[in-house]
Formats: C-alpha cells, structure tokens, sequence
C-alpha cells in the first residue's frame, strides 16, 4: 500500500479527488488543509513525511484570490512558490513523488494557438507569477516532480464561476460577462480523474516528469460558459457580452488561454470530455 498526501484537501480540487479516491486501493490517501498541515512550515511538512511515510504528495494547497494577490503578493508568494520549495525539498529528503498543479495564467495570452508546454511564459499579474515561481523552485528541487497546468477550474464545492453565475442568474434580470477572454473551463472532477490516472501509472513506473496541460476539451469565452450555464439551469436572466476594459479587477487576465493537451494524453493516456459535457453531467446531477 502506498501513502498519498493530498494538501489543500479542502478546496475544489481538493474535495474532488476525496470524493474520487476511494477508485484507487491500492493507494491509502491523507488529506491535510492548512489547519493540519500549513505547508509554509518547513519542520511540520518534513515530520509530516517521516511519520506517514509518504510515497507521493498531491500538491493542491494554494493561494488562489487572483485579484486580492495584486495586493498580497508576499503572501501568496510563500504559499504558491516557497512553500512549494519546502514540499520538493521534503519529497526529494524522503524519495517521494511530488505531483503540483498549476495554472494557464503562467502565459500573457498573446497566443493565437493552444499553449503548449514549452511556450514561453509570462504572466501578466501577481497570481500567475507566483504560480510561475513556484513551477521554477520545484523544477530546480526535484527533477521527478509532474507539474499539471489547468484553467478556468468550477466544481460543485468552493467559490467559482458556475455557482456566481448561478447564484447572479436567480436573482438578476441582466448581466454583462466579458467576451474577449478566451480559454476553456475545467470540471474540478475531471482534473482530479487526470491526476488519479497519473498516479495510478506511477504504480506501473509509468511516471514521466514534467511540465503538462490539462483543461477539458473545446474553447469558449466567459460570456459563452455563462450562457451556456443559464441555459442548462433553466434560468430566464440575459447575459450580454462586454468587452474587458469595461469590467475593471486589479489582475490582468490573459485573453487567450487555451491549453493543447496532447502531451498529457500521449504521456498518460488521460480522456478528456469536452467542457459542455462536463458543464451538463455536474448541473443535471449525474456525477
Ligand atoms: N481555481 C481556478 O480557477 C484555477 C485555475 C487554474 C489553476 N488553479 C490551480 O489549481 C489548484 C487547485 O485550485 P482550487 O481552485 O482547488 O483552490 P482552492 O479551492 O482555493 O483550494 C486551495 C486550498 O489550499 C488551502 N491552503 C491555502 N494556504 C495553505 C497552506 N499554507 N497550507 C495548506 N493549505 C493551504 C486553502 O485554504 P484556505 O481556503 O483556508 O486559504 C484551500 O483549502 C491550485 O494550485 C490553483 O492555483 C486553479
């Protein structure tokens, strides 16, 4: 039986592979948040290792507030960069696996094809560089490390686009959503269903380090995910297109984030559903 550690278990991707795990027994899961194990404490996440005797860390634990970032860089730094350090230096210590996710705002979204891994990046806010640093610090650590960028990530649990729009759309007649942002959302529980397989390779020695996309299939802006959500939950409000410098946030948002998933598949033989689907499986409740 191998030990898997999943920090930051309590947030969506979280709470995703926890409801998905139990479909891998050859695998005993922990499930930490920062209540249990801070992963900025150098000395709790190295004890937590040596006690449990972890074989992979599933690194979920992030600072994810995009537009508070701009105002709290420092502190999203040591969540989403130092504290990734301190999690490869713990797994490289212990001969562990360290498998992280990260994010398409790593790319300035100047793109006009879907990034592959090797584009170069560059974030355009606070978020996206801190995420950036941490993929750099883990790289340098640990060469074993697997590294998933995702985008756009909703699930039934958390804060995130699908339940606002759902929650606007109720009690609103009208809404403006920006259509000049380009990208494609990811169902939380298909992301944890990638991660799992990669995991599950792992036993196989199957494991391929390094950098790789994951979102669901297809591409959308956010003004065509939030009609498509009013549409499926049978809500009359009116979503009318609005282009970004009219929605002003504190964090620059890259404009086109499609990301090509062909690495990913090639590597890990993950399926990956179009968004749509996905979107109508969570919101007719058949997960
Ligand atoms: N959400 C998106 O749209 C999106 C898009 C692309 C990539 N990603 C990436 O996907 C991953 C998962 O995102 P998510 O949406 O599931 O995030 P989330 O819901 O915000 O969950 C992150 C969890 O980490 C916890 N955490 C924060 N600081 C911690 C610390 N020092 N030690 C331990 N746990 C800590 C958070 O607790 P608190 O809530 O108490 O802070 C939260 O429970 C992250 O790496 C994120 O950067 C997300």
């Amino acid at each position: 039986m191998k030990n898997v550690l999943v920090t930051g278990a309590n947030g969506q991707l979280g709470q995703a592979l926890r409801k998905r795990a139990g479909s891998y027994p050859s695998f005993t899961f922990y499930y930490t948040d920062i209540d249990t194990l801070d992963i900025t404490d150098k000395a709790a996440v190295q004890a937590y290792l040596n006690k449990n005797r972890i074989h992979t860390i599933i690194n979920t634990a992030a600072y994810t507030a995009v537009d508070q970032a701009e105002k709290e860089a420092e502190q999203a730094y040591r969540i989403n960069a130092e504290a990734v350090k301190v999690l490869a230096e713990a797994a490289r210590d212990h001969h562990s696996r360290l498998l992280h996710v990260s994010t398409d705002y790593v790319f300035d979204g100047l793109n006009h094809r879907p990034y592959i891994e090797t584009d170069g990046t560059h974030p355009a806010s606070a978020y996206g560089r801190t995420k950036l640093a941490g993929e750099v610090l883990l790289q340098e650590t640990l060469e074993t490390a697997v590294i998933v960028r995702t985008s756009w990530l909703y699930s039934e649990t958390g804060n995130n686009f699908m339940k606002t729009m759902l929650r606007l759309g109720a009690e609103r007649e009208e809404l403006r959503v920006v259509f000049d942002q380009v990208g494609t959302p990811t169902y939380a529980g298909d992301l944890a269903e990638a991660l799992l397989t990669i995991l599950d390779k792992e036993e196989h020695d199957g494991w391929v380090p390094g950098i790789y996309h994951y979102s669901n299939e297809g591409v959308c802006s956010w003004y065509d995910f939030a009609r498509k959500i009013m549409e499926l939950g049978g809500l009359s409000c009116r979503v009318m297109p609005i282009e970004s410098k009219n929605y002003p946030v504190a964090a620059v948002r890259p404009a086109y984030s499609v990301l090509n998933k062909t690495k990913i598949k090639d590597t890990y033989g993950v399926v990956i559903p179009h968004w749509e689907e996905s979107l109508k499986r969570i919101m007719n409740d058949e997960l």
